[in-house]
């Protein structure tokens, strides 16, 4: 392994304790979130922004079922550096290209944690005068929330635990995993 953190193949599988979330249900999921977004917008065309790197599996496969016209965007915000502990402070690294002002704007994320990555987002985002600004989550943890905000569509509200796959990693790796998994912090 290349990662000091990580010494075996054994000891990256054992880090994915169990599937919370099949690539199916994802899929079921993902073309309910598409018709709600054709059905919003009606022919009207809309700019996804995604924020990297962790929705940008969700960006992919959300933006291939979407029938109104549009145009993809990113940003990339940061709150996790490393591991499962929030470092506790959000930084925008990567801005949009586009100026937002003539467009309907729809914020596709990986997960709303404690929230303060989406709550500066949505806010930094609103000062640009969108003409309509909506967020879509992949996964909501609402019982980690420490700011007050809650997204417009959640495809799944999960527990308080660590998960990787789909587009979120643990200090990187996973990312790729088809499906959504229980990280395992105790085992090495
Ligand atoms: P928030 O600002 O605390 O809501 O954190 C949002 C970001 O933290 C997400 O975009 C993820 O990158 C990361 N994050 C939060 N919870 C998890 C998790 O369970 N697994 C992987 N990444 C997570
Ligand atoms: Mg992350």
């Amino acid at each position: 392994m290349i990662k000091t953190d990580i010494q075996s193949i054994d000891e990256y599988n054992n880090k994915i304790k169990r599937v919370l979330i099949t690539k199916e249900e994802i899929d079921e999921a993902l073309d309910k979130a598409a018709e709600r977004i054709n059905a919003m917008y009606d022919g009207h065309p809309v700019l996804l922004v995604s924020i990297l790197k962790g929705a940008f599996v969700l960006m992919a496969d959300v933006c291939r079922r979407v029938t109104v016209p549009c145009e993809i965007g990113f940003m990339c915000a940061k709150s996790y550096y490393s591991g499962t502990v929030s470092a506790g402070k959000v930084s925008i690294t990567m801005d949009l290209e586009q100026d937002i002002s003539n467009y309907h704007v729809v914020i596709i994320e990986d997960i709303v944690d404690t929230g303060r990555t989406l709550k500066d987002v949505v806010n930094l985002l609103k000062e640009r005068g969108p003409i309509s600004l909506t967020v879509i989550t992949l996964l909501d943890k609402p019982s980690r929330r420490v700011v007050d905000f809650a997204p417009d569509v959640a495809l799944f509200t999960i527990p308080d635990c660590f998960v990787i796959g789909y587009g979120l990693d643990c200090g990187e790796y996973y990312r790729n995993l088809p499906y959504i998994a229980e990280y395992n912090e105790g085992v090495n």
